[in-house]
């Protein structure tokens, strides 16, 4: 990096609508005028950063620009005087990688109100081995914890469970002592889940491959649901008594058909969660609670680094809903 470019993942629209991707030195000018200055150590690939490096306009209305919705790294200068040079710090979620210019470039710039301290025992590659899969899904834990969904409750079911959200939600639950149910369509990871903590792999067919009753035999007292559509309509009508389900994603589209009963008959609530604008307050305690996990936990196989270089195939592979673990994008390999 010279101190007036910085190297980046940048994509262009071209003329009839098609985007590229290039690696590229892209002056420093370019990026918006806000207090914080970071250097990015690291990033890492969720499925919002490969639909905005694919040219989503639902995600990031103008070209060019770099993605990446996480960044960890270090503070080169903070015009507000909160953070100081060289502090440890994350940014996840608000409109980094969005419309701002995100971690898939070696430096950032954001509002002094984005900016995380590094918690005691993380770091910028683990914070982003977590980043805002992590982040997602500890959130779907803390407003199931506020719903009293218990541990002694009963079954938890996480559906796309070897995506980035969902991998993480079975362990983060299964820490905290939940039994947790892995929904999957990657059969042959289940041992790989079963290290992450799950108790019981199901096909996610077998959720969606139910009949049209409003109501269904009762299979879990609560769900992170992280896939939507179809999937989030099946999940909630096999939810318990006062049960709960978080639901955060749109992979099998952004509409919802149900009806009134599991509502009205079994008291079950539907809880949003949107980790880009999670507030201060709940954004320290989410990243703090992540901090206190028992990271060695995590297998090995996890997670794996990837250089800008590497990103066609890992963004070709989540968009086709083949990504398992956690890809983590590292500016210095
Ligand atoms: N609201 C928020 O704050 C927030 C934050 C983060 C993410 N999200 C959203 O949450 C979703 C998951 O994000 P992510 O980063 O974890 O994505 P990801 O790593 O790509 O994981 C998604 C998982 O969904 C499953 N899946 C993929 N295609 C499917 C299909 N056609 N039918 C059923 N299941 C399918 C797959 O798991 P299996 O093969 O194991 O089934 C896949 O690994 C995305 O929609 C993302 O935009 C929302």
């Amino acid at each position: 990096m010279s101190t007036s470019t910085f190297r980046a993942l940048y994509v262009e629209e071209q003329k009839g609508g098609t985007f590229t991707r290039m690696i590229k030195e892209v002056p420093v000018e370019q990026l918006p005028d806000h207090d914080v200055t970071i250097k990015v150590e690291f990033s890492s690939l969720n499925y919002k950063d490969a639909l905005s490096a694919s040219g989503n306009k639902g995600v990031t209305q103008q070209y060019p620009h770099v993605p990446g919705i996480d960044a960890s790294g270090k503070i080169v200068e903070d015009r507000s005087g909160t953070f100081p040079e060289g502090m440890e710090v994350i940014v996840t979620g608000k409109d980094l990688g969005s419309n701002t210019f995100g971690g898939y470039g070696e430096m950032i710039r954001v509002p002094e109100d984005w900016v995380v301290k590094m918690p005691k025992s993380l770091d910028p590659k683990l914070a982003m081995k977590y980043g805002t899969a992590g982040f997602t899904a500890m959130y779907g834990v803390k407003r199931l914890q506020r719903e009293l969904i218990e541990p002694e409750g009963g079954k938890i079911l996480v559906t796309g469970a070897t995506g980035g959200v969902g991998s993480l939600a079975v362990f983060f639950l299964s820490e905290l002592g939940y039994e947790v149910i892995a929904a999957t369509g990657k059969m042959d990871k289940t041992d790989f889940l079963k290290a992450l903590g799950a108790e019981e792999v199901i096909h996610r067919n077998q959720i969606t491959d139910v009949d049209s009753g409003f109501l269904l035999n009762r299979k879990w007292n609560a769900a992170i649901e992280t896939v939507g559509g179809e999937m989030l309509d099946a999940v909630i009508r096999q939810t318990n008594h006062d049960g709960a389900v978080a639901c955060c994603g749109n992979i099998l589209g952004h509409k919802v058909e149900t009806s009134i009963y599991p509502f009205i008959l079994r008291g079950v609530s539907l809880l949003g969660i949107d980790s880009a604008i999670c507030k201060m307050p709940m954004r320290l305690k989410i990243w703090d609670t992540i901090a206190d996990m028992d990271h060695s936990k995590l297998p090995d196989d996890y997670s794996r680094i990837a250089g800008l270089e590497d990103l066609d195939k890992e963004i070709d592979a989540i968009l086709k809903g083949n990504q398992w673990g956690r890809v983590i994008v590292s500016h210095q390999k």
